[in-house]
């Protein structure tokens, strides 16, 4: 699969089966977020990977209740003790989680295992439940596992509303 089949293939998914991810297959959507860049090469980030039953339950009630997070057999929570502002003025722990999320999910879009990034969540409330250390900052969370539906495709924005071509009042015909 490419890159742009993988992106393609990447739906949020809200529903799961009740079948767990092979271990493989975990580790292999792991290596992706692994092996994503990081401002500095800092890799300040650290990977909860949450599959017992009972935590992934209390995990609702701190992701404002979005009930399929109990569903997946893993839930994936990304957090960074990088505190730093990078010279653009951006938390590079915000975005070096990203990166390696993004990464997580296309990996596991191509091995067929569906997730959902979750922005909706308490981030102390995640972080007391996992024992998460101080100092450390919830970034993302997402479910993960063979989804349980197609997942809509939802419609982009066309190229020319997004694109702007050198500076913003040129104008290219
Ligand atoms: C930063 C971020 C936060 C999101 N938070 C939630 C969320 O809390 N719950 C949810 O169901 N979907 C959430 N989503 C999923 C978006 O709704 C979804 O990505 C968007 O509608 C596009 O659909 P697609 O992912 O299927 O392409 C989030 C996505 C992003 C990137």
């Amino acid at each position: 699969m490419s890159v742009m089949e993988a992106i393609l293939q990447r739906k949020s998914i809200r529903a799961y089966q009740d079948k767990p991810i092979e271990q493989e297959k975990l580790e292999k959507i792991l290596e992706a977020g692994r092996l994503a860049p990081s401002a500095t090469n800092q890799q300040a980030w650290k990977f909860v990977v949450v599959t017992d039953p009972a935590l992934r339950h209390e995990l609702v009630a701190a992701c404002r209740n979005q009930a399929f997070v109990e569903q997946a057999p893993v839930v994936m929570v990304l957090c960074a003790d990088e505190v730093r502002d990078m010279a653009c003025r951006q938390p590079a722990r915000t975005i070096d989680c990203s990166i390696a999320l993004s990464y997580m999910q296309l990996q596991a879009a191509e091995l067929g295992i569906g997730s959902c990034w979750l922005g909706a969540f308490s981030a102390p409330d995640v972080a007391k439940l996992l024992k998460i250390p101080a100092g450390f900052q919830v970034v993302a969370v997402s479910p993960f596992g063979y989804p349980a539906e197609e997942g809509r495709v939802r419609s982009r924005k066309p190229m020319e509303d997004i694109v702007q071509y050198d500076a913003w009042e040129t104008k290219k015909n």
